[in-house]
């Protein structure tokens, strides 16, 4: 136990100075991707309250939340309507095992989903987030196959610049720089492909012809591993984390061709691109044309309100499942809090909010969002705007030919934040890069507010820089 003088104990709903809340994390809170230096020891900035696209600070200061959380808080903050609905279902039923017995929500939602979704999927799975829905797809995936007595099917194939979760094994398939440095994975299981990214092709190499290559180096690498040993590909539509990369015209439907013919699960990844981010309950056919066997979602699904995620399985692998030669077998798989029914309720409302104009709203903003971005591009900092919907991100390159990031790896995205959050604009920093992705609810104007500000933190970084002598733009 702590030594009695170090402890500070604060009752449930007991007010609390700014500075005693960043006393306590430092003292007891461990926070996400902490580096050793730091673990257990630091405090982040701390909000204290949202409303609608903004957020406070610690020290009162209104921010425009550019990245809606953790591209999670797409119907915006504070709504009335989601707040009252986790009421009620909580004064009804708070809980009920998912072992043994049922709710209304979950079933009402899986129906509602499964409406959503595009070819066969009909049947969901509910999670706690995203790494538990990964998750979920991969254990199904080898539950499948071990029932088909195909256990030797079983690799996954991912690409460069890919998050997938926190999970052992959803962590396994991460592509992004420094994500694995320090930490094991599943490598035996895994095989990595490169990453779908246009602004980082071989230099000279036209779209056309990166596309192509692309989608050779999937083709050989399942014929020299062999279909016969491969699962399932896991992919996001639009690679998020990673840097938003919008993979070329054409790409996924071809994958997704030579998964369907190689009898390989195409598992698409849409963490992020679900709910309204890029206008639409989902973004597997409706931008990008496929079908795909699993969709694993999460984030927007309650717009952050609750966790909850969850994969749709399609009808024809349930079917397969259930015809097999072993009736018995168990995919043993499960979470306490797997359809939870207070998750299942706030998801059935967002749906409402999302469904009654929001969608409609985002499509509608989505090319002025990125067209006002894009004129960022004007900085000579700035090597690449790119997104689509409402996620975008600007690439910040030492200059443009190498497209360099790694000259100005001094955390450039954190200094954009910095000079941002001074301004009242949070970003989310990825090492040279800046993501945004506000909440879907964001007007013209909040879009001109936040693009100013974005211009102005960016100016800032770069006037630093010059003088730092680490950058000559
Ligand atoms: C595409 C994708 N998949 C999975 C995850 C993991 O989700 P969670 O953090 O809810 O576990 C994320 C998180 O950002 C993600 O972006």
């Amino acid at each position: 136990m702590a030594a009695a003088q170090d402890m500070m104990t604060v009752m449930a709903g007991e007010a609390l100075t700014g500075e005693e809340a960043v006393e306590l994390a430092k003292r007891h809170l461990v926070q996400p991707w902490p580096t050793a230096g730091e673990i257990g020891a630091e405090a982040r900035s701390l909000i204290g309250e949202g409303d609608g696209i903004y957020i406070t600070d610690g020290t009162g200061k209104k921010l425009i939340d550019g990245p809606a959380g953790m591209w999670c808080t797409n119907v915006g903050h504070r709504r009335e309507e989601l707040a009252r609905v986790m009421y009620d279902q909580s004064m009804q039923l708070s809980y009920n095992t998912p072992w043994y017995t049922m709710n209304e929500a979950s079933a009402v939602l899986a129906e509602r989903i499964a409406g959503h979704a595009p070819g066969d999927l009909s049947h969901v799975f509910f999670t706690t987030g995203g790494s538990s829905a990964v998750e979920s797809a991969l254990r199904f995936m080898q539950f499948y196959n071990n029932v088909r007595g195909r256990p030797e099917k079983k690799l996954i194939l991912s690409r460069g610049g890919a998050y997938h979760g926190s999970t052992y094994l959803s962590a396994s398939l991460n592509g992004r720089p420094r994500d694995r440095d320090w930490m094991d994975g599943a490598d035996d299981l895994v095989i990595k492909l490169s990453s779908p990214d246009p602004f980082r092709r071989p230099a000279g190499m036209s779209i056309v012809a990166f596309t192509d290559s692309l989608v050779a180096e999937f083709e050989e690498t399942v014929k020299r591993i062999g279909a016969d040993k491969i699962g399932a590909f896991v992919g996001e539509p639009v690679q998020a984390s990673g840097g938003v990369i919008v993979p070329p015209d054409g790409y996924l439907p071809r994958i997704r061709k030579i998964c369907r013919d190689n009898d390989i699960l195409y598992v698409s990844d849409e963490v992020v691109t679900a709910f309204g981010r890029l206008g639409h309950v989902f973004a597997s056919e409706d931008v990008f044309g496929i079908d795909p066997d699993i969709i694993t979602f999460a984030k927007g699904v309650t717009s952050g309100y609750f966790p909850l995620g969850g994969m749709i399985v399609s009808q024809r692998l349930l079917q397969e499942l259930r015809r097999s030669n072993h009736p018995t077998a168990m995919y043993a798989h499960g979470l306490t809090y797997s359809s939870h029914p207070v998750g299942c309720a706030v998801a059935l409302k967002n749906l409402d909010l999302l469904e009654g104009g929001i969608l409609a709203h985002a499509r509608a903003v989505a090319p002025y969002f990125q067209a006002q971005l894009k004129s960022l591009e004007e900085l000579p900092l700035v090597g690449e705007v790119r997104g689509l919907g409402l996620m975008a991100c600007v690439d910040c390159v030492a200059d443009r030919e190498s497209k360099n990031p790694l000259e100005l790896d001094r955390n450039v995205g954190m200094r954009i934040d910095a000079h941002c959050h001074e301004l009242g604009l949070l970003v989310r920093p990825l090492i040279n890069m800046c993501v945004m992705s506000p909440p879907l609810t964001i007007t013209k104007e909040q879009i001109d507010d936040m693009v100013g500000i974005l211009r102005e933190g960016i100016s800032r970084t770069m006037d630093d820089l010059r003088k730092e002598g680490v950058w000559r733009g």
